[in-house]
């Protein structure tokens, strides 16, 4: 079964890593899709993001990095894959994913969406809290795949 993936990605850290290793043992094919997230305002450019992840996941020969720029299930019918991956932290993203996963499956009932728990080591992480530590000079090392690591203390102006 081939599963995709989708999410913002502002950037991978090593809790999306996580999912993806774990993913890539059970399905056949795992598409990462990045959004584009209008709403969401990225820090990171779309073409910035899909370029970690594919960095971060060259070892895996079962995953493949795409984008995409309109309604989830719009892009899933095209890519043919059916299901979604998303990922349970704490039970508070239980809510909002249950809402996430109803509704796309309203919007097309083929597609279920799959939940798997990162390492418990990950599961205070978040995008939006790498962003803050980065911009403030924090020690992200531990929390991101290097590239990202790599990117942000050569880019950054707190590191300089
Ligand atoms: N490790 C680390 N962080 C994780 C994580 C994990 N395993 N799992 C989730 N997160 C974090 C993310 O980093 C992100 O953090 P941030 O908000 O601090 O940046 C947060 O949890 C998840 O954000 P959320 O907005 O729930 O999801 P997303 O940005 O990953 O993806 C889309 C949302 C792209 C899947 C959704 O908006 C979408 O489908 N958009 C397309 C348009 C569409 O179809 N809309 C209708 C949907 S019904």
């Amino acid at each position: 079964m081939d599963i995709l993936y989708p999410g913002t990605f502002d950037p991978i850290t090593n809790g999306h890593l996580d999912v993806i290793e774990r993913a890539s043992k059970i399905f056949k094919k795992i598409i990462v899709a990045v959004a584009k997230s209008y709403n969401k305002k990225p820090m990171f450019s779309l073409e910035l993001r899909e370029s970690f992840i594919k960095e971060s996941i060259k070892d895996l020969n079962n995953v493949e990095v795409r984008s995409f720029d309109c309604l989830l299930v719009d892009y899933l019918k095209k890519t043919g894959v059916h299901n979604i991956l998303r990922s349970l932290r704490v039970a508070s993203d239980f809510e909002y994913e249950l809402q996430l996963a109803l509704m796309n499956r309203k919007l097309d009932e083929q597609c279920e969406t799959v939940f798997l728990m990162p390492n418990q080591n990950y599961i205070f992480l978040s995008s939006s809290m790498i962003r803050e530590i980065a911009m403030l000079g924090g020690d992200i090392e531990c929390f991101v795949p290097k590239p990202v690591y790599d990117y942000i203390t050569r880019n950054f102006k707190a590191y300089k």
